[in-house]
């Protein structure tokens, strides 16, 4: 029994492990958390005009006095004005069962968890949601979600609608889980989807839909794998913006879907220093982004940074296809290194990309790779920019819609309304563990 046991673990752990360093997740199952810390007996009511202090007494003087213990916002309505703390818990849940509206306009995060250990943030409906109305208080009020250092986690089955910044933010930690999310923020910039640093994070089936980062990596970072990605006219997501000092290695970015957009992908930076490594973008399907694949350290939209530009290598992009929206203005594939400190050991790999007008140019600089486009062969100077008009790569294949996508991006004037967790993040494969309330 012993050894079935260990042998399936560890099959799961081979199939989803790519480049996670070991387990992700909380420690203890849900199930044996048994203390129930209810909102209603902290204070808190449905239709409650700020929930906020019961969730803060909730977390005080029950999560905090009991190991192994669920905080608990049961189904209904309520408003949010007051922004919680929840620092240092340990064997614990919080169970978001509600629609919490934001009313309050201070800046900050609405739920901000620090140190947590074994922890699971979720909703066993999956239709538990934080509605923020950003469109109200624009780049002045609060973000959603903070998760701080912490170690042995997840965060899953929760839609997160129009915050008036960032959505989720996942600040250093370890061994995190994040999946099964629903993510709307408004057609423009500061509406950033999911943010994450740390090491050995997991991150796949989510849906993002807004005009910032869609899942982006920051410094620094190591051993994340992030799959199953449906960017439905999403800024696209990203690798940055990096500056001075950087650390990020052994990232698989796989099946990620981006409809319209920014980009597929991008690195930023502009100067800096430390180096991006080991990292592999595998299985992308592009529909008409404005840029494609996208490495730009130049970019125009970043203060220079102290240096002389982060070191890319060993950086590897398979099994690519699709279209920008008009390859000759931004090319389908550009590679724009830092002359002081050139890319290296680039690899493309089945890389199919294109454009919707029949026309494009990529772009290289200082880039060096095997595979194609503009790269140059072996290692050298920091050459300067080259163009390289391009014809329909072989094998493109004009890759077709999901059922569900957006044609444009929500207004950032009105209220987006709170949409259902999809059950299907890329053409074909379906999301990898059921909705919790599919369980
Ligand atoms: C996190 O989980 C791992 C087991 O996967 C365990 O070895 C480690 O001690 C845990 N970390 C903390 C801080 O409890
Ligand atoms: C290059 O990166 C890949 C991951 O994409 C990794 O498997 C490989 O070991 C790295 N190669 C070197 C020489 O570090
Ligand atoms: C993408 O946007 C469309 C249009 O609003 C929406 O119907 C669909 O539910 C969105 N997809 C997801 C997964 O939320």
């Amino acid at each position: 029994m012993f050894i079935t046991a260990i042998t399936i673990f560890t099959a799961l752990f081979a199939g989803a492990s790519a480049q996670l360093s070991g387990r992700v997740g909380p420690t203890t199952a849900l199930s044996q958390k048994k203390t129930v810390c209810n909102v209603l007996n902290y204070g808190g009511k449905v239709g409650s005009s700020d929930i906020g202090p019961a969730i803060g007494s909730a977390f005080t003087n029950c999560v905090k006095k009991n190991s192994g213990s669920v905080l608990y916002v049961p189904p209904g309505n309520y408003n949010m004005a007051t922004w919680q703390t929840l620092n240092g818990g340990s064997n614990w849940a919080f169970q978001m069962d509600g629609v919490i509206t934001r009313t309050g306009t201070a800046g900050g995060h609405m739920i901000y968890i620090g140190t947590a250990n074994n922890f699971e943030m979720f909703s066993s409906t999956s239709a538990g949601a934080f509605q923020g109305h950003g469109y109200q208080v624009r780049n002045t009020g609060p973000r959603f979600l903070r998760v701080v250092n912490s170690v042995n986690w997840s965060v899953h089955d929760l839609i997160f609608v129009d915050s008036p910044e960032f959505h989720v933010i996942i600040d250093g930690g370890s061994n995190g889980e994040i999946y099964n999310l629903a993510i709307r923020g408004a057609n423009l910039g500061g509406s950033d989807g999911i943010d994450i640093s740390g090491t050995n994070h997991w991150v796949h089936d989510v849906e993002v839909t807004n005009r910032d980062e869609c899942v982006t990596v920051k410094n620094p970072a190591s051993n994340f794998l992030i799959e199953r990605i449906w960017c439905n006219q999403s800024g696209g997501s990203a690798m940055g913006s990096l500056s001075t000092g950087i650390n990020i290695k052994n990232i698989v970015y796989r099946n990620i879907y981006t409809n319209g957009g920014n980009q597929a992908y991008m690195i930023k930076s502009n100067g800096g220093s430390g180096t991006v490594q080991n990292v592999l973008f595998q299985n992308f399907i592009v529909r008409g982004t404005a840029y494609g694949l996208d490495v730009n350290q130049l970019w125009a939209s970043q203060t220079p940074a102290a240096g002389a530009g982060v070191k890319l290598q060993n950086i590897t992009f398979q099994n690519w296809d699709g279209y920008v929206v008009d390859g000759v203005q931004r090319p389908p594939v550009q590679f724009i290194c830092a002359t002081g400190n050139p890319c290296t050991g680039i690899s493309l790999q089945n890389v199919k990309m294109w454009s919707a007008t029949g026309k494009a140019v990529n772009k290289c600089q200082a880039a060096y790779g095997t595979g194609g486009s503009c790269l140059k062969a072996g290692s050298g100077g920091g050459y300067a920019q080259v163009t390289l008009t391009v014809s329909e790569p072989s094998g493109y294949t004009n890759p077709q819609s999901m059922p569900g996508d957006l044609a444009a991006g929500f207004s950032p004037t009105a209220a987006i309304p709170i949409p259902s967790i999809p059950t299907s993040f890329y053409p074909g494969l379906p999301q990898i563990s059921p909705l919790a309330r599919n369980k």
